[in-house]
């Protein structure tokens, strides 16, 4: 196994942790992002081995350089952070729309700029997205266009960084994860009757997935759907 640097922004909960506890168990040099540095700390202690912990706010992108500027080189890279923003347009809440936008848009180039004197030629990029840019709902104005974004800034990247990779993954709701997991029966429910396999993805399935990414040679600008068929009703 090659030896250079896991970073996963946005790793110290949910997806993006799961992601970085399966590569540090694997002795692999993990480095965990969060908005908090003594969180970020706390965290990568958690995680456990040589796990390093980096307080960065994603939507304050002139000072991500600086911060990520003691990480060594890079084999893969997840960007993975979200601060979920329920915005419509007849409610529009400028500020908190400018945040998420800023976030995963400006944000995650940010830290890909910054790291690129890093990423060699077979490092890999991996964007989460998710379905809520195929699958509208009330209160996904951000989100929905945010994660169509997504798709846009895969494909450029993957030509302007090219032969690098970069690639998506969206995942549909992950039952599992934080976020979800307290969820309300009857939506539970729900959710699960419009999921072709009768059952929603979990964080396994989505460490999987993103380690097919990152780790096959010949994925490249791809946007992954995980959802169990969810895009097929
Ligand atoms: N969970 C799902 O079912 C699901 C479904 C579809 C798509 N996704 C996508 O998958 C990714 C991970 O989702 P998740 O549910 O696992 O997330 P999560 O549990 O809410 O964790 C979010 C992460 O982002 C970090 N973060 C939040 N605001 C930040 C900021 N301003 N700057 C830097 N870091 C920030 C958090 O760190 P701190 O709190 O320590 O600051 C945390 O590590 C997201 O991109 C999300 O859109 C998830």
């Amino acid at each position: 196994m090659a030896s250079g640097t896991v970073v996963v922004v946005g790793g110290t909960r949910g997806l993006g942790r799961e992601v970085a506890q399966f590569y540090a168990d694997r002795g692999r040099d993990v480095v965990v992002t969060g908005r908090d540095q003594a969180v970020a700390e706390e965290c990568a202690a958690e995680i456990g081995g040589s796990t390093r912990g980096i307080g960065l706010d994603l939507a304050e992108p002139h000072a991500i350089a600086d911060r990520l500027s003691g990480t060594g080189d890079v084999e893969y890279l997840i960007l993975a952070a979200i601060d979920r923003d329920a915005n419509s347009v007849r409610e529009y809440d400028i500020d908190a729309a400018m945040r998420l936008v800023t976030l995963k848009l400006v944000g995650y180039t940010e830290v890909v700029h910054a790291l690129l004197p890093r990423l060699a030629d077979d490092a890999a990029i991996l964007v989460f997205g998710g379905l809520a840019r195929d699958r509208p709902y009330p209160g996904s104005t951000t989100v929905t266009t945010v994660n169509g974004g997504v798709t846009g800034l895969v494909r450029t990247l993957a030509i302007e960084l090219a032969p690098r990779r970069v690639n998506a993954l969206h995942p549909a709701i992950v039952g599992d994860s934080p976020q979800w997991r307290d969820m309300a029966p009857e939506r539970f429910e729900a959710l699960v009757q419009r999921t072709p396999t009768g059952r929603l993805v979990t964080m396994a399935q989505v460490v999987d997935a993103a380690r097919f990414l990152l780790e096959n040679g010949a994925m490249n600008g791809i946007d992954l759907a995980v959802d169990g068929g969810w895009l097929c009703t």
